[in-house]
Order: C-alpha cells, then structure tokens, then sequence
C-alpha cells in the first residue's frame, strides 16, 4: 500500500470531521467516553497552522493526525518531541495497525526535526487503547489526574490520563503487519 502523509487542506475538513464523527461513534458503541465533538473552528486553526496532517491513499483521507511541539497542560519538562493528538484512521481500515503508519511517518519527520522522542496521553481507564500503543512502541511514562482548571479542554477535566512516550529510531522498520511506502508531502507552516 502507499501511503503520504500530508498538512491538511481546506479542502479536506469534511473528510476528516467525518472521520472524527466515525470515531466518536465507535467510541460511543464500546461505551468510551473519549472524544467530545470536535468544533470546526479549532480544526480550521489546527489546519490553518499546519498542524493537521492527514493521511491519504488513493487520494483519499484515511487518517489524520494532530502534531505540536509543546503540551504544557500535559508535559513540563522540554524534551525536544512531537506531540500527537486526535490519531484517527477510517474503520473500514481497522486491524492493520495503519495508526503506526502515521506514527512511523511522524517519526521519520520528527528525525529531521531534530526531536528525539513522540509522545501522547490517553485515558487512563482504557486498558486497550494502552495495549495498542504498547504494541507499536510506546513505552507509559505515568498516569497524570488531571484538576479542573478552567484552561483544560473540558473532556479532560477532573480525568486521569496515561503518559507515552516512544524514542525516535531512524533504525525503525515498519510494523510487519503493514506493508507500505510512505512519503510527507510539501512543506507546511508549522514545520
Ligand atoms: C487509534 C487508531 C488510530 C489505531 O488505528 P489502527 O492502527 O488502524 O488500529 P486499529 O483501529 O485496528 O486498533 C488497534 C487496537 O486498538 C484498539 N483501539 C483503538 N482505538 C481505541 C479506543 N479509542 N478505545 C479502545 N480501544 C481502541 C482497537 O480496538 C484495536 O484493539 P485490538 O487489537 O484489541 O483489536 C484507530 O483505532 C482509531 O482511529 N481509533 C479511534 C480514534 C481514537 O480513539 N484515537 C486515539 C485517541 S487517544
């Protein structure tokens, strides 16, 4: 499969909102509380920053991704790293560990960048989504509770996340499960 990960265009909000929704309603089947629903306003930012990146094949948006490099509600410390958020890839991809694509390309990206680990947080309570991330590479940092400042997004208020963290690797060869070529595409404002 050939894979390119890409900064997001105008063009592909719906796209990536319907992969968001999709999400959310996955979430809601397992009985995850995780996502709220995400305001157009802060993926048009996201996107105008050049933080969104999504990832296509065939042309189409099959996943997405949201890149910082800071998180200081989560991360004090000024460890050179890439932050990831909101990692989704279309359902009807599921089972071939496609999110690790994203996270190989993010990687290959963060190298360049001079970042010498990616890191993520997620819900503390949700024991597979922890397994997965073990699985592709991340190893848990801690778990963080989370107060009820008002500058925290609400769907974190008053919850207690998990702490990830996977070194860079330009060793890193990809998953076995997925055969693929991936490329970044054209250079984007954040970067
Ligand atoms: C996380 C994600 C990008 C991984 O994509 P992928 O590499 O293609 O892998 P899969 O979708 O097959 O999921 C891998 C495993 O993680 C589990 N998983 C993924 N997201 C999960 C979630 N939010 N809650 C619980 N389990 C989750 C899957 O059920 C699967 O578990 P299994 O191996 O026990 O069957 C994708 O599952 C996704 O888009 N999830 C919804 C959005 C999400 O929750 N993102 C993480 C936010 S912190």
């Amino acid at each position: 499969m050939m894979f390119k990960l890409q900064p997001a265009q105008i063009t592909h909000m719906n796209n990536i909102m319907w992969l968001f929704r999709e999400a959310r309603k996955w979430h809601m089947e397992m009985n995850v509380s995780q996502w709220p629903l995400f305001e157009l306003d802060r993926v048009l930012e996201d996107i105008d920053q050049g933080r969104l990146l999504v990832l296509m094949k065939d042309q189409h948006v099959v996943g997405g991704v949201t890149l910082t490099e800071t998180d200081p509600l989560i991360w004090t410390d000024n460890t050179p790293a890439f932050y990831i958020h909101r990692l989704v890839v279309a359902r009807y991809l599921k089972g071939q560990d496609i999110g690790s694509v994203i996270v190989d390309l993010v990687e290959q990206r963060a190298i360049t960048s001079g970042k010498s680990v990616l890191r993520l947080d997620c819900w503390a309570n949700n024991d597979r989504l922890k397994r997965y991330y073990e699985r592709i590479g991340f190893r848990k940092i801690r778990d963080l509770a989370m107060g009820e400042a008002p500058s925290l997004p609400a769907h974190y208020r008053n919850s207690t996340t998990t702490l990830f963290e996977r070194q860079c690797d330009e060793a890193r060869t990809p998953r076995q499960s997925v055969s693929y070529a991936g490329t970044w595409g054209y250079a984007s404002p954040f970067f």
